[in-house]
């Protein structure tokens, strides 16, 4: 099968309203057999949406779509199932208490009695595993799988279901470097046989490695449509954003000061009451970013949260600015000139149902500045509010708005104004640009650095390499609680980095 027949997917004048949100506008997108589309765009641009309108799952307002040359009318996922189109999302839905094998034969059991069925399975299984190399013991139980070996069963139990339409929202924003790679040589030997793969992700060098051919949504329009191999990463920085990107960060030479953060013989339970962190000892200084790399679930969860005050440790010391810091409570933290950005903006950063106002004077509604006499001073409240929401461009209806009424990127300003706001002299950054677009991290990074430039030590937390590379003036990686190795920024290899974060000491 060539790439130029007759399209296996065509949808044509796609619209999709939620409210007053126009998700989609008269979107034309066509995928081919033995090819691999990536589906670009800034946040709340509409990848997900139009991807779910072809799974099934949201119906469109307006528009049409054929697969393999057949009008189809799709009411849920199962009609999609059913004509072969499947979705993986970037949160699974596996039961992590049944094993591998009972994971991908649930829903398609048939007469003949699950215990045949399962025998049966198990061939069909093995043969699907040799055959793109999907290797995973069957009888494992999910729980005790990592995340890429969660997300291979996901891609077995689409193809056991004869998916050759494959649909991956973001399949990398948790994968290690070299489960990206598996998952690369998988994908490509997918379209090998003629299956066709839609690929989402914010991750542009992920998309000339991968793709074939790149759609770029704007604002639920498609702006451009490129060959990978007529187009670069910077061109596509600037389709999806409409202006230029800053090549990389600038950065100049600073001496690191004193220490702002101490970390010493600190241990840490997780929630199952295992080692989350076990004897770290750490220090970041005055006018340094640390970053800290590491795959997601070594324990960097853990450990912001108890920098931010959400979790005891069994044990250990921190210091701030060569004080110590009262563990397990947030208010000390607030108090303790720590910036605080964590990683679960929703859950832990912000309030979704106050205004943006309120959530700004959240964590500092106690200041003198405030406050005189046990009034708050709703003119000053109300300056400083507008003076973040500009400085940092802040998309919104205004000071008043609901925060929940904010797109992903900007309820990420939100918090980093506020977090800034008092020129702390740490900042704990924890995955801080997760899941953003390239113009919300550029400006992300920007502010950081000049954060550094002021003279705040950073601890940087977080998954992505290349947001590990730009900034950092040191690295560690993380595993297991534990610090694998430590290099400078300037000089770091990223092999031996990525060799730390999958546990290889070399
Ligand atoms: N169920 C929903 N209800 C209301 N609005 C929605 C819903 N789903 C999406 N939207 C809105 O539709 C727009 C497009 O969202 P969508 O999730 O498709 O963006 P995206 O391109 O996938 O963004 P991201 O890169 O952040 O994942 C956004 O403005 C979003 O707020
Ligand atoms: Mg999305």
């Amino acid at each position: 099968m060539g790439k130029n027949d007759q399209p296996v997917v065509s949808m044509s004048g796609i619209t999709k309203r939620f409210l007053d949100v126009t998700a989609n506008r008269d979107v034309s997108f066509q995928l081919h057999s033995g090819e691999i589309c990536a589906l670009l765009g800034e946040n709340g641009a509409g990848k997900t949406t139009l991807m779910n309108i072809l799974f099934g799952y949201y119906a469109c307002d307006a528009g049409e779509i054929f697969i393999k040359g057949e009008k189809v009318n799709l009411s849920a996922p199962k009609d999609a199932i059913s004509r072969g189109v499947g979705m993986i999302h970037q949160h699974f839905a596996l039961v992590a208490s049944q094993t591998v094998l009972e994971n991908i034969v649930v829903g398609t059991a048939s007469r003949k009695g699950i215990f045949l069925d399962l025998a049966s399975a198990r061939q069909a299984l093995v043969r699907l595993q040799e055959r793109f190399g999907l290797q995973i013991d069957p009888d494992a139980r999910v729980w005790t799988l990592s995340v890429g070996e969660q997300q291979k069963v996901e891609i077995l139990k689409a193809l056991y279901r004869d998916v050759d339409i494959l649909i991956m929202d973001e399949p990398t924003a948790v994968l290690a470097p070299a489960e990206t790679s598996d998952l690369f040589n998988t994908l490509r030997s997918l379209v090998q046989e003629g299956r066709s793969v839609v690929f989402i992700s914010h991750k542009l060098n992920e998309v000339m490695d991968i793709s074939d051919r790149i759609v770029v949504l704007r604002a639920g329009e498609v702006v451009a449509e490129r060959k990978t191999s007529e187009t670069s990463a910077r061109e596509l920085a600037n389709l999806m954003v409409g202006r230029e990107l800053l090549e990389s960060i600038e950065k100049t030479e600073r001496a690191p000061g004193d220490p702002v953060l101490n970390i010493k013989k600190l241990n840490v339970l997780n929630d199952k009451k295992l080692a989350a962190i076990a004897d770290l000892n750490l220090t970041v200084r005055q006018n340094e970013i640390l970053g800290m790399a590491g795959i997601s679930g070594n324990g960097q969860t853990e450990l912001s949260e108890v920098l931010f005050g959400m979790r005891s440790p069994s044990q250990g010391v921190i210091e701030i600015n060569e004080r110590s810091l009262k563990l397990g409570n947030p208010a000390a933290s607030i108090q303790s000139q720590m910036g605080r950005i964590p990683e679960d903006r929703i859950g832990t950063g912000l309030l979704m149902d106050l205004s943006v106002e309120e959530n700004f004077i959240l964590e500092n509604h106690a200041s003198a500045a405030f406050q005189a006499y046990g009034l708050m001073k709703s003119q000053k409240i109300h300056n400083f509010s507008d003076r973040l929401i500009k400085a940092y461009n802040i998309k919104t209806a205004g000071r008043d708005a609901i925060t929940k009424s904010l797109s992903g990127g900007n309820l990420q300003k939100v918090m980093l104004a506020r977090a800034l706001a008092g020129e702390p002299s740490l900042i704990v950054a924890s995955q801080p640009t997760r899941g953003l677009d390239v113009g919300a991290m550029e400006y992300i990074h920007q502010r950081l650095v000049e954060e550094r430039q002021r003279g705040a030590g950073i601890l940087l937390i977080s998954d992505d390499l290349d947001e590990i590379f730009a900034l950092s003036d040191r690295i560690v990686v993380l595993y297991e609680g534990k610090i694998m190795g430590e290099a400078p920024g300037a000089t770091a290899s990223r092999e031996q980095i990525g060799l730390w974060m999958s546990g290889v000491m070399a």
